[in-house]
Formats: C-alpha cells, sequence, structure tokens
C-alpha cells in the first residue's frame, strides 16, 4: 500500500506521533501500526542514541538534560519533512510547545494514557530511564505526570491503554488515522 498525504480541514496527515508518559507503549504500539499501515516506523530515543552513539543515560550524565532536549527538539524539526513514519516521542518531547506545534503540522497526533500506578508497575523493573533514577520514583511519576497532562492533552486523540492490549490499542490507532484521513474526525 502506498500512502498519500491526506488533508482534513487545514491539517496534514502524511505521519502518525505518539506521545505520552514513559511506559505507556509507545514504542510497541507504534511499531504494530507502521507494520499495519506499512509506513516506517521510528523512535527519538533510539534515533538519538544511535546518532549520539551514547545511550539518554550518558546524555542526561554526561552533557545534562537541556542538551538532550535540544536533540529532540532538532529531529523533531528533521523529521517534519519525512513522510509515511509513524514517530514514537520521547516521554518529555511534547512539553516543548515547539515540537507539538511540529508534530501536528504533518501528524496526526496520539497520546497514551495510563495511570500513575499502571505506568509504576510497567516501568519498575527497567533502569534504562534518567528520570526515574530517584528516591522516590513513584512520587516522580505522579509529580511529572501531573505536570505534563496538559500538554499531553493537546493530542489529537487520547488512548487510555489500561485494560486494553497493545494489539488493542494499535488497532484503535489505525482505525483513528484512518478516519481522520478521510475528514470524519
Ligand atoms: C523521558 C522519557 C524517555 C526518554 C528520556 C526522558 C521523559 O522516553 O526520552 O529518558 O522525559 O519522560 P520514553 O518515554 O520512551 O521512556
Amino acid at each position: 500500500m502506498q500512502y498519500s498525504i491526506a488533508m482534513a480541514g487545514t491539517r496534514h496527515f502524511s505521519n502518525i506521533s505518539m506521545i505520552g508518559f514513559m511506559g505507556t507503549g509507545k514504542s510497541s504500539v507504534g511499531q504494530i501500526v507502521a507494520a499495519q499501515l506499512r509506513f516506517t516506523f521510528v523512535d527519538t530515543d533510539d534515533l538519538i542514541e544511535s546518532r549520539t552513539g551514547r545511550t539518554i543515560s550518558e546524555i542526561f550524565a554526561q552533557q545534562g538534560e537541556p542538551v538532550f532536549r535540544q536533540l529532540e527538539n532538532q529531529l523533531v524539526q528533521e523529521l517534519a519533512s519525512r513522510t509515511g513514519l509513524v514517530i514514537a516521542t520521547g516521554g518529555g518531547l511534547p512539553v516543548n510547545p515547539a515540537n507539538l506545534e511540529s508534530l501536528k503540522s504533518h501528524s496526526l497526533v496520539i497520546c497514551l494514557w495510563a495511570s500513575p500506578d499502571a505506568i509504576w508497575e510497567r516501568v519498575r523493573h527497567q533502569s534504562h530511564r534518567p528520570l526515574l533514577n530517584d528516591p522516590d520514583p513513584q512520587g516522580k511519576i505522579r509529580r511529572l505526570l501531573a505536570e505534563r497532562e496538559p500538554f499531553y492533552r493537546q493530542a489529537d486523540v487520547l488512548v487510555n491503554t489500561e485494560m486494553r492490549s497493545v494489539r488493542e490499542v494499535a488497532q484503535h490507532v489505525v482505525h483513528q488515522f484512518h478516519m481522520a484521513r478521510s475528514g470524519k474526525r
């Protein structure tokens, strides 16, 4: 299947961007969605790691979070000229309004949502996220999620991922994308 640039009103939906907090399933869902649509899957964290030759944790530790946020912003600008992508973004990326505005100029923006408790259950045995390397990671999740909620809510579609399998969430995203491209949403 060929992708095409679709428009609904003044919006262009050449890509899908997945935003949302750490552990909400952006990459797992995004990969299934990309396979179904025959789009290319990209993950902003993976691209930053492969280009810099450093892990996200190393970038945070050696250069600091502001440098990481700058790398994210450069990448977002670069991706704006591409089509046929499913873009899984790092959890903090939409906090920069310029990033969200850029994503919205070419993508249907989908936010995956989960409660702080569900997020904690999903990330508690993982160690690659510097922001959760905290004496009180559960408190940090609650605080960051509350801070970021206004940004996440600016997505075109908010999908609650609790009580739904990754496959069900992916199906819902594909459906929303087809609706958006045909102007039905
Ligand atoms: C971050 C989320 C991470 C990664 C970095 C910072 C955040 O991505 O970009 O550790 O600020 O929430 P995931 O959401 O893919 O874990």
